[in-house]
């Protein structure tokens, strides 16, 4: 059957997700329930909680994804979940009750990894566009709050196959904004108050080293016998660089009077953050998100020079931040290269992605046995090198 309505559903860290999507080509619909209010006391993600939160919302989360898409669950043709990489709890709610529904209806179920999810998300907005004209190979940097990968993703027909030539040795980029917003007492997630705050202070404030790592870019042989050079990432320096200033700037006073002032406003304002910042702060968050966004973009056009690919895709949480898009596009034109982001909703997670990236499977019936279970370190395709 061409053409074929697909329910997705994801739930691998604090969102629980649904939507219903046509051919990997068309949202219908499009329900994203962020877990963010119960896990902001904690200054991160609690995986017990996570589990619980989707348990309480995957029922009228999915619901809600077919009734605004005008579907039923007998009339979609598949459902797709999301098996890994995530937090086992959480995708063990989705897997079961994904697994519960494809039973009982009657319907394929196809099993997804997370990371080709948001390499689909920019594949899903580029068909709705009606652009179809996609040049290969594509280099696909999913920059996340777990990832920071490089892949590079061929396709053969309907399917698709992807080699990993690099990734975070420690921190994921997201995870280093996280780090730095819980220490300066910014709240969580991190990533968008940095992104806000990041246009009130000074870039060049600070002078943060770019990463130096060990073995960096050398050449390793693929387990086809080629070889591919490794474009890695490390982000755990830059936060401790953070946190040594922070010590030798004693700025430890003014952000614990920002933790207090901001812990008695309910859903802080971008007005009520800049009250609380003076000037050194702002400019050590611009200073950090400049140093990161430079390295990011530096090291993945190395690598999309080194295997001269045709396109260039940003994914991820993190391809939500306003100077990362704005340094990809301005570096990545004086290249020729054309780089595609998703729309913002569609960078940070969602089942729609999902829904997407199991199209090409569905039609290939590359469906999932009912035994199937999560896999919490699920990679995505081969990798370059044996690390
Ligand atoms: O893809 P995602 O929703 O979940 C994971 O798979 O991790 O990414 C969440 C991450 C968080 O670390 C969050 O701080 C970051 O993406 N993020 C951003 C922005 N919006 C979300 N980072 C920088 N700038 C943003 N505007
Ligand atoms: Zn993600």
């Amino acid at each position: 059957m061409a053409g074929a309505y697909i329910l997705g559903i994801e739930s691998s860290c604090d969102e629980t997700a649904a939507s219903v999507v046509y051919a990997g080509e068309k949202m219908i619909s499009n329900v994203v329930f962020s877990q963010i209010v119960a896990h902001q006391p904690y200054g991160g993600v609690v995986p017990e909680l996570a589990s619980r939160e989707h348990l309480k919302a995957i029922v009228p989360v999915v619901r809600k994804a077919l009734t605004d898409a005008g579907q039923t669950y007998q009339s979609i043709d598949a459902l797709a979940v999301t098996q890994g990489p995530g937090l086992a709890g959480a995708l063990l709610v989705g897997i079961g009750y994904a697994k519960a529904l494809a039973f009982a209806l009657d319907k394929p179920l196809i099993a997804v990894n997370h990371l080709e999810g948001h390499i689909h998300a920019v594949l899903l907005e580029e068909r709705q566009k009606a652009n179809r004209e996609m040049n290969f190979p594509v280099l696909a940097l999913v920059v996340s709050g777990g990832h920071t990968h490089l892949y590079l993703a061929e396709r053969h027909q309907e399917h698709w196959s992807y080699q990993n030539i690099g990734h975070t040795r420690d921190d994921a980029a997201g995870e280093a904004f996280d780090k730095v917003a819980k220490l300066l007492a910014l709240g969580y997630p991190g990533g968008p108050v940095i992104d806000k705050l990041s246009t009130h202070g000074d870039p060049t404030a600070v002078n943060f080293p770019a990463s130096q790592l060990k073995h960096r870019d050398r050449n390793e042989k693929a387990t086809s016998g080629e070889i591919q050079p490794r474009f890695d990432f490390s982000y755990s320096g830059i936060k401790t660089a953070v946190l040594r200033y922070v010590e030798v700037h004693d700025m430890k006073a003014s952000i614990e009077a920002r933790r207090q002032a901001l812990a008695s406003i309910q859903k802080p304002k971008l007005e009520d953050y800049l009250l609380h910042c003076d000037r050194k702060t702002l400019n050590l968050v611009a200073s950090f998100q400049r140093a990161l966004v430079s390295d990011l973009v530096a090291k993945t056009l190395a690598a999309a020079r080194a295997c001269n690919v045709a396109t260039l895709f940003v994914t991820g949480g993190v391809a939500a931040n306003n100077e990362l898009r704005q340094r990809f596009e301005h570096d990545a034109a004086m290249e020729g290269l054309p780089v595609f982001f998703p729309s913002r909703p569609l960078s940070t997670d969602n089942a729609a992605m999902i829904a997407a990236a199991a199209y090409p499977k569905f039609l290939a019936h590359d469906f999932a046995a009912m035994d199937f279970s999560a896999e919490a370190g699920m990679v995505l395709g081969r990798t370059a090198v044996g690390d």
